[in-house]
């Protein structure tokens, strides 16, 4: 039996950041109202309405549940004839999606076998512009891998253009496992072995005047463009680190407008019924208590189920408490930019260069000097401070380079000093650097969870600056299926996990959604090509708030066997511990829960691959929390941790070293103690487990 033993291995890999934490502060998340104000009498709301099961007898059948929900409406037919039953849910919820009138509500909620209604809402998908439109060739052959083999990834998306050469790649037949179905016929589906469409509710919302124009085209063809990038991003034939050989079913539930939770919802409904292994989310919201957000409590359904689900983290950075999607049962992705970018270099009269990028490369704009003037034949634009370092590449008609606040200040500085002001543009086109180290994109949704703050997120980051992927061209125009696209945010970063996660679960098809995540996030790095830990936007060390466990590495991830396991009753005793009532925490997890039978677990001490960790006088500033490692490979292992330092606080683990034979489970503590004077501050660092040439990483946050 082969093993491994390493001690002593110091953890050269930590960098500590220190900043204030004084804006730490609770912020109470507002209820949704059960109507929307003001409305009137007549007017139709779309709800998600929670009910009791069905009964036995109406269980067994489709026909049965839908009766069962039926028989809560008081009117089942519009004026028009449409049906006021939307959907009838099987697994994202118990209960159903239905167009009412506050009257009729009010009737509903009197009936036995109501728990709770939440009027639907619109969610934004998370690219951070709505792109221009652009053909590009692909400049490369990509490399056909067979990874990912086996694994199907659902995207709830805006649906996909299934004739892009993406997706046209010969696979065998689907898993026995599959059943679901492909609504563009035999001829289109082959890689793609799943798509339809469920847009009732955003249809019905449109209808209520609340959705503006909609788009939504023939299902579940992608008339935006966004829901084709992403699925490309996570496998597809032409792209590097994509799960070449996954399969992959799309759902379309959004329009370039976004999805409403009744439409997603039923998508995780045939997700889970179609048997797919990863589910890819590029959409967000604000972030309510779990109860009342259905985006979490489908994505628990769906956990359940054993689907790792996957979310943008969202692009409401860089303030604090920005996050979406932040729910433990789920991975949290950030964006960073990476090191490739599609350059320009913005050359003063004076001599000075400076950094810029571009997805316009006009090969007619020579080097030359020309006025530098506000207006005219080309323009640099240049970023707010907000943005930061992170430049996005647009298409823009004119030449146009973009540049970061900075360097627009220098610019500035430069027109207004009274010399004869002159620049150029240089298109330097696709530049890739080693050297590059990645860094936060200013746009990328920052920690800390507001609903659940003693759990680390975001949990990972990707790259989701400038991201080249398939994009939809109209049917006959030319290059009309090998077009390719350039567009950012954590809605780009989402399918690269998400690929990454199909590469992980194809080797290891009986692993839990947990396990395949802390594969990811115990082998993501927070340091860059060179060795420098990545960057925030504004070029300084990134903190545990904004990268989480850092960004996805493919290689650290098939090594390792040593996982942390949390199962739904963790999750369960989880949520008692968060205080929610029994209707609620019915709500979520679909059955009935007595919190006071039920040893609740605290948010730092869920079996999470990272700590949040807060000292403060009422645990004495010292707080000991435990772990479990399961070891799922079949070969005996064994991994020690020195006792990490933080700046201020001390980590000691006990035991340090841990031994394994296969399948089984070791606990350990690892206590947190304040070491430093003052309070106020908040720490990021790192617990290494090396062994055999990875490491095991667990990032943690701490606040004294
Ligand atoms: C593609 O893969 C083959 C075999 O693995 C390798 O020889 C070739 O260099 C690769 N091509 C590119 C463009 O990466
Ligand atoms: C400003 O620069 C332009 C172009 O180099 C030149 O033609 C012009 O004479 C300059 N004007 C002054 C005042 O230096
Ligand atoms: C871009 O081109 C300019 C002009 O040739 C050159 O000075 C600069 O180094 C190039 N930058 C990169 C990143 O290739
Ligand atoms: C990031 O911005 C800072 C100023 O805020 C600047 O000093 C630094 O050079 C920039 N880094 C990059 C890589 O552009
Ligand atoms: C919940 O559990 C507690 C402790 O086991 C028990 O005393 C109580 O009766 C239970 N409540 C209900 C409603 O079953
Ligand atoms: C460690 O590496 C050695 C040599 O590659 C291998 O024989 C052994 O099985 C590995 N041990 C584990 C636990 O992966």
């Amino acid at each position: 039996m082969a093993s491994c033993v390493i001690s002593s291995v110091p953890i050269l890999l930590l960098h500590f950041i220190l900043f204030f934490s004084n804006r730490l502060v609770a912020v109470q998340t507002q209820e949704i109202p059960l109507a929307t104000p003001g409305s009137q009498g007549s007017r139709l709301t779309t709800y998600i309405i929670h009910v009791d099961a069905p009964p036995p007898h109406l269980r067994a059948d489709p026909e049965g549940r839908e009766a069962w929900h039926r028989s809560f409406l008081p009117v089942h037919l519009m004026d028009s004839g449409e049906q006021r039953l939307l959907y009838s849910y099987e697994h994202a919820i118990t209960g159903f999606a239905a167009r009412l009138t506050e009257e009729e509500l009010a009737v509903v909620r009197e009936m036995d076998g109501f728990l709770a209604a939440y009027p639907d809402e619109l969610i934004p998908l998370q690219t951070t512009h709505s792109p221009e439109y652009l053909k590009l060739q692909a400049s490369r052959v990509w490399n056909n891998s067979n990874y990912g083999e086996g694994v199907i990834i659902g995207v709830l998306d805006s649906g996909i253009n299934p004739d892009h050469p993406s997706f046209v790649c010969d696979l065998p037949p689907p898993p026995s496992t599959w059943k679901g179905q492909c609504d563009f016929g035999p001829d289109r589906c082959n890689r793609l072995i799943g798509a339809r469409g469920f847009t009732l509710g955003l249809r019905a919302m449109h209808a209520e005047g609340l959705a503006g124009e909609i788009s939504l085209g023939k299902a579940p063809f992608d008339p935006t463009g966004h829901g084709t990038h992403v699925a490309s991003t996570a496998a597809g034939c032409f792209v590097d680190a994509a799960a070449a050989s996954a399969y992959l079913s799309v759902y379309k539930v959004c329009d370039s407008v976004g999805c409403t939770k009744s439409d997603i919802l039923v998508g995780f409904d045939a997700a889970i019924s179609d048997r797919v292994h990863v589910a890819s989310l590029s959409i967000g919201t604000s972030s309510s208590d779990f109860y009342s957000d259905m985006v979490a409590v489908g994505g628990f359904r769906a956990m359940e189920e054993g689907i790792f689900v996957i979310y943008a983290a969202g692009n409401y950075g860089p303030s604090p408490h920005t996050l979406s999607n932040d729910s433990p049962w789920q991975l949290t992705v950030g964006a960073t930019t990476m090191d490739r970018s599609i350059r320009a270099t913005v050359g003063l009269g004076n001599g000075l260069e400076f950094y810029s990028e571009s997805l316009h490369q006009p090969g007619y704009f020579g080097p030359t000097q020309r006025p530098l003037v506000l207006g005219g034949s080309s323009m640099i634009l240049a970023d707010t401070v907000r943005e930061g370092n992170t430049t996005l590449a647009e298409a823009h008609v004119l030449p146009v380079s973009r540049v970061s606040s900075y360097v627009g200040l220098a610019i500035k500085q430069y027109i207004t000093s009274g010399s004869n002001a002159t620049a150029t543009i240089v298109f330097n086109g696709t530049v890739t650097e080693e050297q590059l180290t990645p860094a936060v994109a200013y746009f990328s949704s920052r920690g800390p969870s507001i609903r659940s703050p003693g759990i680390l997120k975001p949990d990972i980051v990707a790259p989701g600056v400038n991201i080249l992927a398939a994009w939809p061209t109209p049917v006959g125009t030319p290059d009309a299926q090998s077009s390719f696209f350039v567009i950012s945010g954590t809605s780009m970063a989402t399918p690269h996990v998400s690929g990454m996660a199909a590469l992980i679960k194809s080797p290891h098809p009986t692993w839990s959604p947990a396990a395949i995540k802390s594969m990811l996030m115990t082998s993501a790095n927070q340091v860059g090509n060179a060795g420098k830990r990545i960057e925030d936007h504004l070029g300084n060390p990134a903190s545990g708030f904004d990268v989480g466990a850092g960004k996805v590495d493919a290689r650290g991830a098939i090594d390792t066997s040593v996982v942390y396991e949390i199962t739904s009753s963790d999750y369960i005793a989880y949520l008692c511990s968060l205080g929610y009532t029994r209707l609620q925490i019915l709500i979520m997890v679909g059955h009935d829960v007595n919190c006071s039978s039920v040893i609740s677990i605290k948010e730092d001490e869920l079996n999470y691959p990272t700590f949040r960790i807060s000292l403060n006088a009422a645990n004495n500033f010292r707080r000991e929390v435990t772990r479990t490692l399961t070891n799922l490979g079949p070969l005996e292992t064994s991994r020690t941790t020195l006792n990490p330092e933080f700046v201020g606080v001390s980590a000691t683990v006990l035991p340090a070293t841990l031994t394994f034979s296969s399948g089984e489970k070791k606990q350990y503590t690892v206590t947190f103690a304040k070491s430093g004077a003052g309070t106020g501050f908040t720490v990021s660092g790192l617990l290494g487990w090396p062994c055999n040439g990875t490491i095991l990483r667990n990032a943690a946050v701490v606040s004294y």
